[in-house]
Parts: C-alpha cells; sequence; structure tokens
C-alpha cells in the first residue's frame, strides 16, 4: 500500500525536526512494509510571508487530499503582531476544522531512562503507559453563545456554552474503546456528572457504547477533577482515558508534565472513518511549539516529531510492528544515554538534532 502524506513543517524548529523525520519515513519506505509518497508545503508565519494566509488553498487541497498530515510547529516573535485571521497558529485550526479531526490523541509514555524526569517520583511513573483521547472539535470551545454583553446596570457578563451532541459523545467513546482493545482494553471516562448536564450525558452516552458494542472492555467513570489528582498520585492506574475538549486540554497537561520534556510528546488528531474507504483523515504533531527561543542552532529535540510519526505508523496505517519498532528505537537510544538539550542530564552523552535523528535511525 502506498500512503500520502502532506508535510508540513512550519516555523522555528518545525523545518529541523521535520528534516529528520523526513530521514526515518523514507527509511521505513525503503523497508518495503509500505511505501510513502509525500509532499511539502508551507504552514504558520512561512505560508503568511509568502502568501499573506497562515496555509493557503492550494496547501488545503493538499491535506484533504493527503492520508496524514504531519505537522511541525508555527509561530514565532516574528509574527506576533499579524492580523489574528492570519496569524501562524490559524493554519493549525483550518486543519483540525476543515479535516474534522474530532479526537485529538495525547500519549503520555514514560521512558525508563528519562523517569527521574519526571515531576514525580521514578516508582509512580516508570513504564507508565497512557492514552489520553480528547474531544477536540466540540464543547465549551466551540458552543455558541460565546460573548461578553454588557448589563443595563454596566456590568459585563461573559458567556461560554459548553454544548455536546450524542453523536459527538458516541463517535469519540468508540475511538476510545477501539484503541483500548489494541492496549490493555480498559477505559476511563471522565466528566462531571455532579454539576453539569453535558457531564451527564457524557456518562449516559459512553456507558451505553461501552455496553452495546465493547462489551469486553472494562469502562470506569472518574469525575474530571478527582482523574487530575489521581493523574498525580497514581498515574499507572490508568490506560485509556476519554473527556471533553476542555477536561482534556487539562488533563492532558497533567499527565504530559509526569513524562519529563515537552520535547519528547508525540499527539495526533484523527477524523471520522470515510464511508467507502474506511481510511480517516488524520495529523500528527509534536505537542510542543516552534521554539524561537533555539530555533536555527541544530540542537532541538526531534523525538517528539519522529514518536508522532510512529504515532501515525499505528494508528492511520495500521502498521503496529513498524510503529513498536520505532518506538523501541527510541526508547534504546535514550537508554544509551544520548540527549538533546532539553532533556540532557549530568552523565549523559549531549547531541543535537541530526545526530539524534542518525542516532534513532541507526538503531
Ligand atoms: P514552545 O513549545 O515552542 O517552547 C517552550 C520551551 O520548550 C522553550 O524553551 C523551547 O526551547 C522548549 N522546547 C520546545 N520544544 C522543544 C524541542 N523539540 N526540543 C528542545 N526544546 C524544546 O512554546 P512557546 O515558547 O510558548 O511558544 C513558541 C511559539 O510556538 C509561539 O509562537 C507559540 O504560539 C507557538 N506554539 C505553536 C504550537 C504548535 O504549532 N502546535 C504549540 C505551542 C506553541
Ligand atoms: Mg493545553
Amino acid at each position: 500500500t502506498t500512503y500520502k502524506l502532506l508535510l508540513l513543517p512550519g516555523d522555528g524548529i518545525g523545518t529541523e525536526i521535520m528534516a529528520e523525520v523526513k530521514t526515518v519515513i523514507d527509511w521505513f519506505g525503503k523497508r518495503g512494509v509500505a511505501s510513502f509518497e509525500y509532499e511539502q508545503d508551507l504552514a504558520g508565519g512561512a505560508a503568511y510571508d509568502a502568501h499573506g494566509k497562515a496555509i493557503s488553498e492550494a496547501t488545503m487541497k493538499l491535506a484533504q487530499e493527503s492520508d496524514a498530515v504531519i505537522f511541525g510547529a508555527v509561530g514565532g516573535p516574528k509574527w506576533d503582531s499579524v492580523p489574528y485571521d492570519v496569524r501562524p497558529e490559524a493554519a493549525l485550526l483550518r486543519l483540525r476544522k476543515d479535516l474534522e479531526l474530532f479526537a485529538n490523541l495525547r500519549p503520555a509514555i514514560c521512558y525508563p531512562a528519562l523517569a527521574d524526569a519526571s515531576s514525580l517520583k521514578r516508582e509512580l511513573v516508570e513504564g507508565l503507559d497512557i492514552l489520553i483521547v480528547r474531544e477536540l472539535t466540540g464543547g465549551v470551545y466551540f458552543g455558541s453563545p460565546k460573548e461578553i454583553v454588557t448589563l443595563e446596570n454596566g456590568e459585563k457578563r461573559a458567556v461560554d456554552t459548553q454544548l455536546y451532541t450524542t453523536s459527538e459523545i458516541e463517535r469519540i467513546a468508540r475511538v476510545a474503546f477501539d484503541l483500548a482493545k489494541t492496549r490493555s482494553s480498559r477505559v476511563a471516562s471522565a466528566e462531571k456528572r455532579n454539576v453539569m448536564k453535558s457531564g451527564v450525558l457524557w456518562n449516559q452516552v459512553v456507558t451505553k457504547v461501552g455496553k452495546e458494542e465493547y462489551a469486553d472492555v472494562a469502562l470506569e467513570h472518574v469525575l474530571a477533577d478527582n482523574c487530575a489528582m489521581q493523574l498525580v498520585r497514581r498515574p499507572k492506574q490508568y490506560d485509556v482515558i476519554v473527556c471533553d475538549n476542555l477536561f482534556g486540554d487539562i488533563l492532558s497537561d497533567v499527565a504530559a508534565m509526569l513524562t519529563g520534556s515537552l520535547g519528547m510528546l508525540p499527539s495526533a488528531a484523527l477524523g471520522a472513518p470515510d464511508a467507502t474507504t474506511g481510511r480517516r483523515k488524520s495529523m500528527y504533531e509534536p505537542v510542543h511549539g516552534s521554539a524561537p527561543d533555539i530555533a536555527g542552532q541544530g540542537i532541538s529535540n526531534p523525538i517528539a516529531m519522529i514518536a508522532s510519526f510512529a504515532m501515525a505508523l499505528r494508528y492511520s496505517f495500521g502498521l503496529v510492528e513498524e510503529a513498536d519498532l520505532l518506538d523501541r528505537a527510541i526508547s534504546s537510544v535514550l537508554s544509551k544515554g544520548l540527549r538533546t538539550g532539553d532533556i540532557y542530564t549530568e552523565g549523559t552523552t549531549k547531541v543535537g538534532t541530526k545526530e539524534m535523528g542518525a542516532a534513532i535511525l541507526a538503531e
């Protein structure tokens, strides 16, 4: 099978880390298990400089036609004062919206070699492997009305609307259950049914989907605030956590800090399966931004970007063994003591972006 990728390096360290993941993609293409065709294009500030827009229509068309978008990072001080609608981050929002990427997957994996970099004690995080499945296109981020109005007495009132429909909850629940089946078959659903109607519906719908379609997956319900506490108290109790857009934003940042560095965290955003081909639209990107403070120095950590491609192999292409191989290569390079500056500790070997990429390939 040939998969079509669209590579959007973006700005800052985006271009450096994309160069490394490209060599990895080429390597996997040469193995012959699957082949990858890719095109590369501009996004973010780079696209703004070229077209006055964070992403052009031609690029959007390529994204629509691709099996997966591999995205670097966008933004930087150079574009801090460009108009809101065309600012670099608008590229990401446009891609998420037009490709209807409603499921955000944020793994929190603690590599044994980095367990001491965690905010928690080694024994609490060593071997940690959580997957947070966050609803990405609904909830309070998009619900209407969303406004600040001035009242008759001169006071202001701000309104955000938390809104979810049955079908929106069903489809994110299915993503979580399907993923759990490829892992240890446990899902924790986090909401606040005690104070929110959307939490009540969320709880009911996830329960129903679980019972009717995934009887073999263990489902647990947890209040979102308790979930945050449990993540810091005893994170390894979780496998897959499914939650709405806002709770997912917070819980995934909490989980991220259990693993050490921003430069290590991959993510995926998935759309609905196509009615005829069954393929999902998808985008893979590191969690971190364009790191303008270190851009151009060749010292950024390419692991989050490379691990994002491993997620593409796993979740978009079903190439589980290939994904495992790549994840193991990352883990062994770390075990051998190679570190970019962001994860460097005394007694390890400091390397640059290219050396880290090459070491992972060699492994
Ligand atoms: P950032 O994630 O770019 O950087 C935060 C800190 O982490 C910096 O000290 C940076 O050097 C370090 N860091 C991040 N990734 C690293 C890597 N791979 N290797 C080594 N060190 C790394 O976040 P910041 O500084 O808040 O934002 C910088 C720019 O990136 C802004 O314009 C922001 O809007 C944009 N941004 C873009 C995102 C995206 O494209 N998805 C996400 C977050 C921020
Ligand atoms: Mg966040």
